[in-house]
């Protein structure tokens, strides 16, 4: 059987995104230990972490040991990516110890390298391409939430970032309708835009309007406006999101139950007015809760849980 590693949403097929969403709402004892050897023993995953972290290395964590596994935390500077040695070096190492390697780093090409020298599964826990983990994890939070998520209506509101882009992957590949209401120059490309609408039955559309882009909408999302290894930007980024808060206001141009949604953390006051988020219509606790149930069910997916 090939080597299956989770870099972006797109590395699972359609039905197979379906499917680790129904392994991520099993009973976890239904999966088994795909995390243990033939003897009982654990085997390792490598949690490698480049940039902080609350949501993913917890639930990290905690699926691993749920699979019979145990989870080894190194962060960045200690394993020294290209540093202290190679990528490739490292890869072939942590395959000898691990029955997973996952990492969240600044440059996807080293999650990329670590999936070429790696001979077991590779995750990445957030690069600055794209976020799967968090991306399973808000489409299982809006599944449990509306059923089915084909048909559905997902705004994001904000900055097209690594977050942004994997939702936008589980949208389409769920049948949902994608609309993204980004400032000029932090959106997404006409090509990306292509890209995206030709992964699943959904449909993407953008606007610069917040509002465009709720109207009508069941589930409204956003991310901060300032991602981990932006700060330099801070300045000039708050300037630039300043008319793309999700405010009260903006949330009652949505659905009359629309849910608002954010991976975490979250800057009140920015990208999300405190009512809001704190708000009835908030999800963002079960959302990071799920994290827990999402993660387990794409590791379980990638060792061959059936
Ligand atoms: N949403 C998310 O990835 O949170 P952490 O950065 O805390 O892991
Ligand atoms: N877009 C954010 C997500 C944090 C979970 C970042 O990359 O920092």
């Amino acid at each position: 059987m090939s080597i299956r590693s989770l870099l972006n949403v797109t590395d699972l097929s359609v039905d197979e995104l379906a499917t680790v969403l129904k392994l991520s709402q099993r009973e976890p004892a239904s999966l088994g230990r795909p995390l243990a050897s033939s003897s009982g023993l654990p085997l390792g995953a490598a949690l490698i972490f480049e940039k902080p972290s609350n949501r993913t290395r917890h639930s990290m964590e905690m699926a691993v040991v749920q699979l019979g596994g145990h989870p080894v935390y190194t962060r960045g500077e200690e394993v020294g990516f290209d540093t202290r040695e190679p990528v490739e070096d490292i890869g072939r190492i942590l395959s000898g110890y691990h029955g997973i390697v996952a990492a969240r780093v600044f440059s996807h090409s080293v999650v990329e390298r670590l999936r070429a020298s790696c001979s077991v599964p590779v995750v990445n826990m957030l690069s600055d391409v794209s976020h799967p983990l968090q991306g399973l994890a808000d489409a299982l939070t809006m599944v449990n939430e509306f059923g089915v998520l084909a048909g559905r209506t997902v705004a994001y509101v904000g900055d097209y970032n690594n977050v942004a882009r994997s939702l936008g992957e589980v949208c389409v590949m769920s049948g949902a309708h994608y609309r993204l209401a980004c400032p000029v120059g932090y959106d997404a490309s006409d090509d990306e835009l292509a890209r995206l609408s030709s992964l699943g039955a959904g449909s993407v559309e953008q606007s610069t309007d917040p509002v465009v882009a709720v109207r009508g909408a069941h589930a409204v999302h956003t991310d901060t406006w300032v991602s981990m290894g932006q700060e330099a930007e801070k300045a000039e980024r708050l300037g630039i999101f300043g008319a793309y808060t999700v405010t009260e206001s903006l949330m009652s141009r949505a659905s009359g139950d629309a849910v608002f949604m954010h991976c975490l953390p979250a800057y009140r006051g920015y990208e999300v007015e405190a009512s809001v988020i704190d708000g009835a219509a908030s999800r963002v606790i079960e959302q990071g809760h799920n994290r827990l149930h999402s993660a387990r069910g794409a590791m379980a997916f990638l060792l061959g849980v059936k």
